[in-house]
């Protein structure tokens, strides 16, 4: 075990940082440099599931400057990095198979700076899949994955949980899996019941950053993180360093900002030139300003938005109607494979 705990942890630390959460279809490359640009630390994507990244082919795409995983049974898209995120970049894995997450993270291991496994998903197609948080009920499980990838990889791995329904079995999970060798562990303060509207058990995650000798990642406080100084009131409150935000992030990613809030339109303005710049596919770009919107989609300009299908409309109700042309014709030229012209 001692062995394991001094294993050296490549650049990355999770002591100290602002990090954004793992989001499905929202934790897209664009949103992820946003973020960076705003002053987060560390940028999760969303989780990916192992059996599709394993059915997927690398490739370097030299006409954006990224590295693309494709699918290779219907050619999306399934991941996207750049060097710019290289040294920032966790990738959430979902998966129950400690031999599968290991060949999902060696594949991945030199284009990101570390791997976490997802223990808190309480959605019926992870749970039924023995993911998620399914793993919360099985320790032992959950031990072997961890271990295996620490022993594996040469890139930190960490997890996220949720919390288990008493204190002392949530301190005791959280001590198993940090004797795996991890590096941090994220704690989302809610158990696998509880919904985003009730309240955030920071006092179970303040236990846990008691309890266990690497940094523990405060989640779940977004309902009471409208402002950049309410962050360091959760920091306070849960006694961690570290903390991750995902829906304050969602609904404006410029909560990282230490100078405060910008405008809701110049952050769904540089959003969308990120979506133009790596050619993000429009329904993914749609969805991720959607949940920017929110109940502005009721605005004349909400409505018309709704009704765009292509990062060109999208872009022309933000005044870059010309940027977006302008790249896209470059990327035409430049022979740009699978490209996604319209929402489908
Ligand atoms: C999530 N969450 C999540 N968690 C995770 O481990 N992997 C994932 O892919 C996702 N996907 C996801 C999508 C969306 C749209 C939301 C809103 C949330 C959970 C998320 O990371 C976080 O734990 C909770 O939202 C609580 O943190 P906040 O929102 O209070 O900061």
């Amino acid at each position: 075990m001692a062995e394991m705990k001094s294993k050296a942890y490549g650049t990355i630390s999770y002591a100290n940082k602002l990090i954004l959460a793992p989001m499905v279809r929202v934790g897209t490359l664009p949103m992820r440099l946003l973020a960076l640009d705003y002053g987060a630390d560390i940028v999760y994507c969303e989780e990916l599931i192992d059996w599709k990244l394993l059915r997927s082919v690398r490739r370097e795409n030299e006409v954006l400057g990224t590295v693309d995983y494709i699918d290779k049974s219907d050619g999306t898209v399934v991941f996207r990095t750049c060097q710019r995120e290289k040294s920032h970049v966790v990738f959430q894995i979902g998966t129950c198979d400690p031999e599968r997450a290991l060949k999902v993270a060696k594949l991945v291991e030199n284009d990101v700076a570390g791997i976490d496994v997802n223990m808190g998903c309480p959605k019926e197609f992870s749970v039924k899949g023995g993911m998620g948080s399914a793993l919360l009920t099985q320790p032992k499980k959950a031990q072997e994955i961890l271990r295996i990838l620490v022993q594996g990889v040469k890139i930190p791995i960490t997890c996220k949980i949720r919390i288990l329904h008493d204190l002392e079995s949530t301190v005791e999970l959280c001590k198993q899996l940090a004797d795996c060798g991890i590096a941090a562990i994220a704690v989302h303060g809610r158990t696998k019941d509880e919904r985003p509207r009730h309240m955030n058990h920071n006092d179970f995650i303040r236990a846990v950053s008691q309890s266990v000798n690497i940094p523990v990642i405060a989640n779940g406080g977004s309902k009471e993180i409208e402002r950049y100084e309410d962050i360091a009131k959760f920091r306070e409150e849960t006694g961690c360093s570290s903390v991750m935000l995902a829906r304050a992030a969602q609904w404006n990613c410029s909560i990282f900002r230490p100078e405060g809030l910008l405008p809701l339109d110049d952050v769904i303005a540089a959003y969308l030139c990120y979506a133009v710049d790596y050619d993000n596919a429009p329904a993914n770009s749609k969805y991720c300003v959607q949940n920017m919107l929110r109940e502005l989609q009721e605005t004349p300009r909400g409505k018309k938005f709704l009704e765009a299908q292509t990062l060109q409309q999208m872009c022309s109700l933000w005044g870059l109607s010309e940027y977006c042309s302008k790249k896209q014709l470059e990327f035409k030229e430049s022979g740009l494979q699978d490209r996604h012209a319209v929402v489908p």
